[in-house]
């Protein structure tokens, strides 16, 4: 497979789990009608995810509906539903995907001590039990069975590794261990996964999953150093929506994996170029902006505005971009006029708007835009115009008037 800069690398595939319907859904701001869901999930089919996290249907009727239409709606990918372990949320959960194509059944319990004791006060045993039971029972009515040990990076390793064995030998294939609250620094997260790993004689037959949240801003990093440990699914949310801080942003992980692909030698099989109309489509169904600083899809991603790297960009792109715009399907860098703009980004400017100025004509704009640039922040496209009709019209009748 070729990355962005054209290099052939060795690899191999990770997969995406998006829960944006789940994870990102569930956070205040984002919920979305069923109609909205159905959407989001096709523009998510479309982008090559491999498995859609569709909801919590136990969670109310709006959830199980909504997680039994993108089942009917999805066949090019898996759709989950997600049930705590127990037997009625199981139930639900069976229900909301019971149309899909290929339905997977995601279940979970948590398993550090804080959150046994002061959360679902169970003794570690009675933990196990239930780990045991209900897999079991998800695995008797669904093919796929996926186990997550919430709060997994605070949990006690040996006492991990002995949840993720209930969960294996009840007949789970992907085992999910994710940093709930967003508390494990990217060492000790991969870390976790070779001691599991290992634990587990290297886990074949079986698909380690990370599940990063960003309370920490650490999301990605840790998402990076679970697949540089093994894990072959990501759980990760378009623009980075979910509880709290959110969770790892896809379109963040996608590009890493992309653009440093000859280091790490994995892919996935989401298509890059649908990234940025992938982010806009739950921006405009939420009302929700991205920060205009966000990486990959924020207004400012492949902005330049200081006047070496607009010189830079126009001689070679490659001197400030690590990625093109196009390859993420933003439609085109912008280089913005503003009081650090060159001469050089001006002058490509104003061939855009159909001018081409001498070297003095420039020289005049370059004076009007710096000038007007440090009452205003940045120079309109109808500011340039402007600008320019004065600048060219002047010029064009003195050298009239020369001539007479
Ligand atoms: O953050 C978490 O632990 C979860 C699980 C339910 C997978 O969202
Ligand atoms: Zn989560």
């Amino acid at each position: 497979m070729d990355n962005v800069s054209g290099e052939k690398v060795p690899v191999e595939n990770v997969k995406i789990f998006d829960t944006t319907l789940r994870d990102g859904e569930q956070s205040p701001g984002f919920s979305m009608t069923m109609p909205e869901k159905i959407r989001m999930a096709r523009q998510l089919e479309s982008l090559g995810v491999d498995i859609i996290e569709a909801g919590f249907p136990i969670a109310s009727p709006g959830d199980l509906e909504g997680t039994r239409a993108v089942a009917r709606e999805i066949k090019g990918c898996t759709v989950a539903a997600l049930a705590r372990a127990r037997r009625d949320d199981i139930d639900a959960a069976l229900d909301g995907i019971s149309q899909a194509k290929h339905p997977r059944l995601h279940t979970f319990l948590a398993t550090s001590d804080l959150h046994l004791h002061h959360k679902l006060r169970l003794t570690r045993e009675e933990a196990l039990e239930a780990i045991s039971t209900n897999v079991r029972y998800a695995r008797q009515h669904c093919a796929e069975v996926e186990f997550s040990a919430e709060d997994a990076s605070r949990t006690e390793i040996n006492f991990l590794c002995k949840a993720v064995k209930a969960a294996v030998d009840a007949g789970a294939t992907i085992i999910n261990l994710p940093d709930t609250v967003g508390y494990a620094v990217p060492e000790e997260y991969a870390a976790m996964f070779r001691d599991v790993i290992a634990f587990l004689d290297g886990a074949p037959g079986i698909t380690l999953s990370a599940h990063c949240h960003d309370d920490l801003g650490l999301g990605v990093a840790n998402s990076l150093a679970a697949v540089q440990a093994g894990a072959r699914q990501l759980e990760l949310t378009i623009n980075g929506i979910g509880e709290r801080a959110g969770n790892a942003a896809l379109e963040e992980v996608i590009v890493l994996l992309n653009v440093r692909q000859a280091k790490l030698g994995v892919t996935t099989n989401v298509h890059l170029d649908k990234l940025y109309a992938t982010s806009r489509l739950l921006t405009e169904i939420t009302g929700a902006p991205v920060s205009p600083n966000k990486a990959v899809v924020g207004a400012n991603a492949f902005a330049h505005e200081a006047g070496i790297h607009q010189d830079g960009i126009l001689k070679n792109p490659l001197t400030y971009e690590i990625i093109s715009p196009e390859a993420v399907g933003v439609p085109k860098r912008s280089l913005v006029l503003g009081k650090h703009s060159g001469r050089n980004a001006l002058r490509a400017a104003l061939v855009e708007i159909g001018y081409t100025p001498t070297a003095e004509e420039l020289d005049q704009c370059y004076k009007r835009v710096s000038a007007l640039a440090d009452e205003a922040k940045t120079v309109s496209t109808r500011d340039l115009l402007a600008i320019a009709h004065q600048v060219m019209r002047k010029h064009s009748s003195e050298t009239a008037l020369t001539a007479e």
